[in-house]
């Protein structure tokens, strides 16, 4: 009798080392393992077994039992672990789930971005940049903005808490894209155009128009005999290209520190195909001031400039229709697939 166990083990264990995928491998399970198998049949044989035999050949059967389960065990983890269809459930035939939602794209703030970079390219403009973590020279000293000037109070800009250094500006986040202007007429000799996209940091209340952390686009030409003619059409070339061809520009005098003449400009776009054209308040522009040129060793009698800057996200939020410029830095996906 117990050799007939040993003849089930060997006959066993070779039909296991034949069987080559999950499909033999579990036919191989329902011959032997299985509720009617061959090792199920060998135990109920034990009632045959003569009494005094019956200990003896009931610890054989199950040490074959133990011993074939640990064999099965082992080449199935060798035909590379995966469990049989039916044992564990899975339907292997399934078509798989997709989980990616598509593929993926560019932020809309990115996209403006390289849109106006690119309408600017077409008039000459070339790309400048500046860094983030700015000082107080560039950020206002050179831009012709003194010391006592309100937009210089610290609740109004994000200064570096770190111990002044002797002799070295303060630094900061930058405030404005302008600093960018300083820095090019720095290094540059004129004749140039340059735009300067990028972010710019200030500690305001964060609401449907406000954030902390927004994007600019700074623009700034100097050459010979450059008039507020070339600056004004410039921002309408501007604006009938990314905005249309019906769109208009109106400059309204005001002041910032670094231009003289100063000017804020709107255009008059149609934020909705369903609504009339309005007016939309863009950003600040105006002729390079003379003291700045001068702070950048540029001769104010032989050269003259403009410049501009506005803001990305407000220039987005008009062509898409966005309401709420938080909306831009959420990241919630069924926001962004829209655009
Ligand atoms: N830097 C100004 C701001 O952030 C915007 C601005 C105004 C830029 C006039 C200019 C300019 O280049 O000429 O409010």
């Amino acid at each position: 009798m117990l050799e007939r166990l040993d003849q089930l083990e060997a006959e066993a264990k070779s039909a296991l080392a034949a069987a080559a995928d999950a499909g033999a491998l579990e036919q191989w399970r329902i011959a032997y393992l299985g509720g009617s198998g061959k090792v199920k049949a060998a135990l109920a044989a034990v009632k045959d077994v003569p009494k005094e035999h019956k200990p003896a050949y009931g610890q054989r059967v199950n040490a074959v039992s133990a011993s074939l389960a640990a064999a099965f065990a082992e080449r199935q983890a060798q035909l590379g672990g995966a469990a049989p269809a039916g044992i564990a459930g899975i339907d292997v035939t399934e078509p798989g789930r997709i989980y990616s939602t598509g593929p993926g794209r560019r932020h809309i703030i990115s996209r403006v971005r390289d849109e106006l970079v690119e309408v600017f390219a077409r008039m000459g403009f070339e790309v400048a940049t500046g860094p983030e973590l700015e000082d107080d020279e560039h950020n206002f000293v050179k831009l012709n903005i003194p010391p006592e000037h309100p937009a210089r109070d610290p609740i109004d800009n994000f200064y570096i808490d770190e111990p002044a250094a002797q002799g070295k500006s303060p630094r900061m986040l930058r405030s404005q894209t302008s600093t960018v202007q300083i820095r090019v007429m720095e290094t540059r000799k004129p004749p140039f155009r340059v735009v300067a996209p990028g972010r710019v940091y200030r500690p305001d209340t964060v609401d449907a128009t406000h954030s902390f952390m927004f994007h600019q686009i700074e623009g700034l030409a100097i050459d010979r005999g450059v008039s507020m003619a070339d600056l004004k059409s410039t921002l309408l070339h501007f604006a009938r290209a990314y905005f249309g061809p019906e769109a208009e520009v109106r400059l309204r005098p005001s002041y910032f520190p670094f231009t003289e003449p100063s000017a804020e400009f709107d255009m008059k776009i149609r934020l909705r195909p369903d609504q009339p054209a309005r007016w939309v308040e863009l950003g600040g522009c105006g002729m390079v001031d003379p003291a700045v040129l001068e702070a950048c060793n540029i001769d104010p009698e032989e050269w003259t400039g403009f410049a501009f800057g506005f803001g990305i996200e407000r220039l987005a939020m008009g062509k898409y229709g966005i309401p709420d410029i938080r909306m831009l830095f959420e990241n919630d996906l069924r926001f962004l697939r829209q655009l």
